[in-house]
């Protein structure tokens, strides 16, 4: 097995990021660039900016006077984060989450933050059977803006993924929608029991410490995409960075954009997909889940496709005619209750060689000041810990529907894999592949962790070739 040793000490560490931030001048203007950050969208209670305030200026304080210790780390990473300096924590090795949620989608298309390992974690030679490839230990990351391009494959390949799906891409350019996107919801650390309704207090400037595993976000992107022109040549790019026990599978998604019905969707979905296909995606995944689509024709924003058995039987089967045999084929779902899935998925067994879930769970975000956390969508998608309970109750339920249907297709899981435990509960189910967006958005070692502790003992790994 190989796992790299933990970054250096803490100690060493906290002394390279202050030389660091003292050699470029930042030390002075940190409590400054952090309250900027903390304001970026909405202005926090004045008594908890002035709190935030004076810890800022205390920290900046002991850095200046070399008298800041371990006990400063956690709000050091606080502080660099918002301040926009994360990359300093990431080149000391210092746990930062991966994403920049001060930025545009544009401005983090190209930068991943958290800190690279010098060197790929794999579980030694191990190997499972995923989606008809043998590949490494089977945690990935699942679409989302965390495999949006190239460097953000290459990132997460190197940190010790080996099912990668690329973000959602559409058929033509669509822009993000309005800032903020991505929003910590630290309130809630615990899981919601499956499938609820949540009703979900976030702040832009809200905090969960790196590496917790009670991590939840809430997020409202909109599914952007660029163009296919740039799409497609960044996808070969991407799959050209991967070791051959590594997979990329591409999600896609189509749109009526003109109205014009259920075929024209349809079609939007094949047209997508074989441009995928054409890019060398070895498997394609529908986006059948989003909970994040705007809705031009209603206000607000569109209830996720999968809960129309139909249309999405129409989608799968009309992408699986188009297709090469060679090309896997899996359907994205989120939670759905005993009915809808119980009803689906003997129709999508058939036809798909995966199903994957959940998506984000739809619910209604607000800040504690009352106003909507994302302005003009009351509705955004919740994922991390609080939605653990709704992936292992639907993973548990699509297994046994898979033994019912007597059918072999593979199950992708992911919702509230934050560490080891979390990963091998939906592994431990049956899952082939277990993925997580808002651990590894907030755990730069997830993939580590769990192969350090699981990379040995995993079942189900193939024989190794005699
Ligand atoms: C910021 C963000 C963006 C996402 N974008 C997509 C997407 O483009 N397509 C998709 O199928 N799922 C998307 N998802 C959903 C994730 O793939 C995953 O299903 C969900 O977050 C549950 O996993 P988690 O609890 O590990 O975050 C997104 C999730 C997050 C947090």
């Amino acid at each position: 097995m190989t796992v790299p040793l933990s970054p250096p000490s803490q100690a060493a560490a906290l002394r390279r990021v202050r030389d660091d931030l003292a050699g470029r001048g930042l030390v002075d203007g940190l409590p400054a660039a952090f309250l900027a950050g903390v304001t970026r969208f909405a202005r926090p209670p004045q008594a908890e900016l002035d709190a935030l305030a004076a810890a800022a200026r205390g920290l900046a304080d002991r850095l200046a006077a070399g008298q800041a210790g371990d006990e400063d780390v956690p709000l050091l990473t606080r502080v660099l984060f918002f301040a926009g300096h994360a990359d300093v924590l990431a080149a000391a090795g210092v746990p930062t989450p991966a994403y920049d949620v001060l930025g545009s989608y544009r401005d983090n298309l190209d930068r991943p933050v958290g800190p690279r390992l010098p060197e790929r974690p794999t579980a030694g030679g191990r190997r499972w059977r995923v989606l008809g490839r043998d590949v490494g230990f089977p945690i990935g990351v699942p679409a989302c803006v965390l495999n949006g391009g190239e460097d953000w494959v290459a990132h997460f390949a190197r940190n010790g993924y080996s099912v990668l799906t690329y973000k959602t891409v559409r058929s033509r350019a669509h822009q993000p929608n309005q800032q903020p996107n991505w929003v910590f919801a630290q309130r809630q650390a615990q899981s919601l029991p499956p499938g609820a309704a949540a009703e979900v207090i976030a702040d832009p400037w809200d905090w969960v410490a790196p590496g917790s595993p009670a991590v939840s976000t809430v997020n409202s992107f909109g599914v952007p995409s660029l163009t296919p022109e740039e799409w497609m040549a960044d996808l070969e790019r991407s799959l050209a960075v991967l070791g051959d026990d590594q997979l990329l599978l591409v999600s896609v998604m189509g749109e009526d954009a003109d109205g014009e019905g259920a075929g024209a969707l349809v079609e939007d979905f094949t047209r997508t997909a074989r441009m995928a296909e054409e890019a060398g995606a070895p498997v394609v995944e529908l986006n059948l889940s989003c909970p994040n689509t705007l809705d031009r024709s209603a206000s607000g924003v569109k209830p996720p496709l999968c809960l129309d058995a139909d249309a999405t039987v129409a989608v799968v089967e009309r992408v699986r005619r188009a297709l090469d045999d060679r090309t896997g084929l899996v359907a994205k779902l989120s939670w759905l209750d005993e009915e809808r899935l119980a009803a689906l998925v003997p129709r999508l067994a058939p036809l798909v060689d995966g199903v994957a879930g959940i998506n984000t769970l739809q619910s209604r975000v607000r800040r504690s000041d009352g106003w909507a956390t994302f302005p003009g969508r009351e509705l955004a998608g919740l994922s991390g810990a609080a939605i653990r309970e709704s992936a292992l109750d639907f993973t548990r339920r699509l297994v046994t529907l898979r033994e019912a249907a007597g059918r072999r297709f593979d199950v992708l899981a992911m919702g509230g894999v934050t560490d080891p435990a979390s990963f091998e509960a939906l592994f431990a189910l049956g899952a082939d592949a277990v993925q997580s967006a808002s651990g590894a958005f907030a755990n730069p070692y997830l993939a580590r962790d769990c192969i350090a502790a699981l990379g040995e003992t995993l079942p189900r790994a193939l024989e190794p070739a005699r």
